[in-house]
Parts: structure tokens; C-alpha cells; sequence
């Protein structure tokens, strides 16, 4: 085979990969194993308008004034989270939020805690570096 064969071969190759590829990424679901709920939704919502993760972390990422809340619906009563929303303390302002609202941020917490971890030292650490929950 001529080297100009070659050539060819390998960028109409390299290009069918490319296509197959992006359009695989393109049209490919995303499986999620744990949707969240329209509640759930509804509460990400609130978090991202009143700016939460300004002093809160979700899954390690956010603000350090306050703690992380990944995991704060197993960690913490829900009496004692809707009451923190209910009035703020010293450092966390009160957002004013109606029930709803904080029923919603409540879901929305259930769900983090169903998704993900916020302690690095709950994963194990694998021989080629990678974690696993
Ligand atoms: C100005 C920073 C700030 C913002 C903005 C903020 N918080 Fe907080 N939050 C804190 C601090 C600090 C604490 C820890 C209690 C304390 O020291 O006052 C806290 C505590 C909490 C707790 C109790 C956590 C625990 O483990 O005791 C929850 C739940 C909470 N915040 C939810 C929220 C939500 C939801 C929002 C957005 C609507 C929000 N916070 C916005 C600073 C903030």
C-alpha cells in the first residue's frame, strides 16, 4: 500500500471515530440512579437563587463559612434543619422561607445524602489512585 493510502486510511478513520464518538455523546442518556424528584429539584433551585453555596459546600465544593451539607439530612434531625431555615443563627442570615420552600430544601437534602458523601475519608482510595464510595 502507497504511503498516501495509508495517510488516507488513517485520517478517514480517525475522522469516523470522531463523528461516531461525538455523536454518541450527543444522543447518549445519562442514567441516573438516583433522579431527584420534582420537590428535590425545586429545592436546587432555591439553594442556587439564595446563594447557599456561598458559605456551604455540597460533595466537598463551596463556600467554608459553614459547614458542608451533604450529608446533614442523616446527620441532623429535620426538626432541627427546618429550624436553622426557619430562623437563621448569629452567622446565617434568615432567607424568610415558606414552608414550602424549606419542605423543598429538606428533599433536596435527602437527595444530596442519597447521591454522595462530603468526607474524603469515607472513600476508599484504590491502588491506581481512584476512589470509590
Ligand atoms: C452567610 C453564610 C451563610 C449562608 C448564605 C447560608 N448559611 Fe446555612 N449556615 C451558615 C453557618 C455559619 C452555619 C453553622 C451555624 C452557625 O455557626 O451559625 C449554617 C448552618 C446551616 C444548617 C445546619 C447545618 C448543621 O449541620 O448544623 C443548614 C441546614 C443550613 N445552614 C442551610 C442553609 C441553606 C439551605 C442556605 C440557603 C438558603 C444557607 N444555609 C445559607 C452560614 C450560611
Amino acid at each position: 500500500m502507497s504511503d498516501y493510502r495509508i495517510k488516507t486510511l488513517v485520517f478517514v478513520g480517525l475522522s469516523l471515530s470522531f463523528l461516531g464518538y461525538t455523536a454518541w455523546i450527543y444522543f447518549h442518556k445519562e442514567r441516573e440512579d438516583h433522579p431527584a424528584n420534582a420537590a428535590a429539584q425545586h429545592g436546587k433551585m432555591i439553594w442556587q437563587e439564595k446563594n447557599c453555596g456561598s458559605c456551604h459546600q455540597l460533595y466537598g465544593l463551596g463556600g467554608h463559612l459553614g459547614p458542608d451539607l451533604t450529608n446533614v439530612y442523616a446527620s441532623k434531625p429535620e426538626a432541627y434543619i427546618r429550624a436553622i431555615l426557619s430562623a437563621g443563627t448569629p452567622v446565617m442570615p434568615n432567607f424568610h422561607l415558606s414552608e414550602n420552600e424549606k419542605a423543598d430544601l429538606i428533599e433536596f437534602f435527602k437527595y444530596t445524602n442519597s447521591t454522595g458523601t462530603s468526607s474524603p475519608k469515607s472513600f476508599t482510595l484504590h491502588a491506581d489512585g481512584t476512589i470509590s464510595k
